[in-house]
């Protein structure tokens, strides 16, 4: 095998509860990567459509992630790589984490497979340290393994891959406004106070527990923040509406994507995930800013090779 092409997904990491440690990847919504073996050493990328990033490789989460790959096995090889970019970057839905998946999942499958998965997701972060500044985990586990994920360590790195309930789907909607990972990490506080946290980890616990047992109540019970969305949600217009509007539609939960400006709401059910669509999209007509919504299954195959 000399070249593959593959899908790498858009993915929404803390899922309400889970700051910096859960995350999901998404069905109908990610990237398409081609690569290539190349007799000239190292990554060159040799195409970028669909937005504006650097080409030099060592300046790309596509290069950062697959040098640390090569890296790692002291590796003479040599790669070309062409990418479609169909997620933005501060988009609140993993573009870089997609991109950095994407490459070491596509570099590993050219060398014959040397890494699991969880080593893939290692190698990722170092994509997302040059993103944002902070090698976080969530959206490139779940863009790597597929499903709901949880990042149980990072040091040593422990992922692991949560159920995914048959009937569950997600609606995103992506306003067409950026916000930059970095930025939105800065407005969080240090320290949590401890009756927060007591909340949250018992959320965390619940939402686990609720993806095991399929039980959609508990879900809709755990899918609260009482962490990241307080103090995030000022950058995002008409956060706290669509929030109302979605869970009037009848969706089990509703909170920030990432680091945002993407919000996402979990259903039961396709009809009612559209629904939920349906009312998010006219708070957003309304706001007058331009967005994109999306309705999806949860993805539970990860990057997956195309052709
Ligand atoms: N967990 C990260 C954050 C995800 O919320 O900052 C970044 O998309």
């Amino acid at each position: 095998m000399n070249q593959i092409k593959i899908f790498a997904p858009a993915t929404v990491a803390n899922v309400s509860c889970g700051f910096d440690v859960l995350g999901f990847a998404l069905d109908t919504i990610g990237d398409e990567m081609c690569i290539r073996k190349s007799d000239k050493k190292g990554i060159t990328i040799t195409k970028i459509e669909g937005c504006n990033l650097p080409l030099e490789a060592k300046k790309n989460v596509v290069g950062a992630a697959g040098y640390a790959l090569l890296d790692a096995l002291d590796s003479d090889a040599g790669f070309e790589i062409e990418i479609c970019k169909n997620i933005k970057p501060g988009s609140g839905i993993g573009s870089s984490a997609a991109s950095a998946a994407g490459s070491v999942f596509a570099i590993n499958k050219l060398l014959g497979a040397p890494f699991n998965k969880t080593e893939l997701v290692r190698f990722a972060m170092e994509g997302e340290r040059l993103a944002c500044g902070a090698a976080i985990a969530d959206n490139v586990s779940a863009a790597l393994f597929g499903g709901f994920t949880l990042v149980r360590s990072y040091n040593p790195l422990d992922i692991v891959s949560l159920p995914t309930p048959s009937e569950l789907y997600a609606t995103v909607i992506h306003p067409q406004i950026e916000v930059k990972t970095a930025a939105s990490r800065k407005l969080l506080k240090a320290t949590v106070p401890l009756k927060d946290a007591i909340k949250q980890w018992g959320n965390v616990g619940g939402l686990i527990s609720g993806l095991y047992t399929e039980d959609y109540d508990l879900i809709s019970r755990s899918l609260h923040d009482y962490i990241a969305e307080p103090v995030r949600a000022v950058l995002i217009p008409g956060f706290d509406k669509v929030k109302r509007e979605s869970l009037s539609a009848g969706a089990l939960g509703c909170g920030i994507s990432g680091s945002g400006p993407s919000i996402f709401a979990l259903s039961k059910g396709l009809e009612r995930a559209q629904n939920v669509a349906n009312a998010i999209q006219k708070v957003y007509q309304n706001i007058g800013i331009d967005f994109y919504v999306y309705v999806s299954k949860i993805n539970t195959q990860g990057v997956k090779i195309i052709s």
